[in-house]
């Protein structure tokens, strides 16, 4: 993925979630965790843009961590292996093998999603998340 592509990913984001945001908010979203590590974030053209993976890496004590923060395919082109692709391309990048990979957005009870990671190999995280509304 390079800058040329910020804006035809934050359009993807959008469809892929079916989501009413602003495109500069999905934009920033996007342009937001790509900067963090370009070199981990990829795309899938065919004709135009497909799908998108946006990582970033990082060494804790227990080893090298590689987050997906982002991976969305386009509804037309789902079901035809791209995501799976895009994060096995991601995870080759990785110089170093990760010790962990971990899926960084919240999935929710979306099953479609849970079986996707279930499929290339992922076990749920027993992690509980917190929030604070005010
Ligand atoms: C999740 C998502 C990225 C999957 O993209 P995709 O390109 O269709 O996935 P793939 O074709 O690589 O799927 C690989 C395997 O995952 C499983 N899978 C994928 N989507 C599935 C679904 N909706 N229901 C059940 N299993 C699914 C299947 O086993 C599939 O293999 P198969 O097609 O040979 O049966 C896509 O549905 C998407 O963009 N969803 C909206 C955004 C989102 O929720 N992103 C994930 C947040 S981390």
């Amino acid at each position: 993925m390079t800058d040329s592509d910020l804006d035809a990913v934050a359009d993807l984001y959008l469809l892929g979630y079916d989501v009413s945001w602003t495109r500069e908010g999905a934009r920033a979203y996007i342009e937001k965790f790509f900067r963090f590590e370009p070199q981990s974030c990829f795309v899938a053209e065919e004709n135009g843009l497909l799908g998108a993976v946006l990582g970033y890496s990082f060494e804790r004590e227990s080893g090298l961590i590689l987050y997906i923060q982002e991976l969305v395919v386009s509804p037309a082109a789902r079901h035809r292996g791209i995501a799976k692709r895009l994060v096995a391309t991601l995870r080759e990048s990785t110089a170093k093998r990760p010790s962990r990979v971990n899926v960084k957005p919240l999935v929710k009870a979306d099953t479609g999603v849970l079986n996707f990671y279930n499929s290339l190999g992922f076990e749920r995280d027993k992690a509980v998340s917190f929030s604070f509304d005010e």
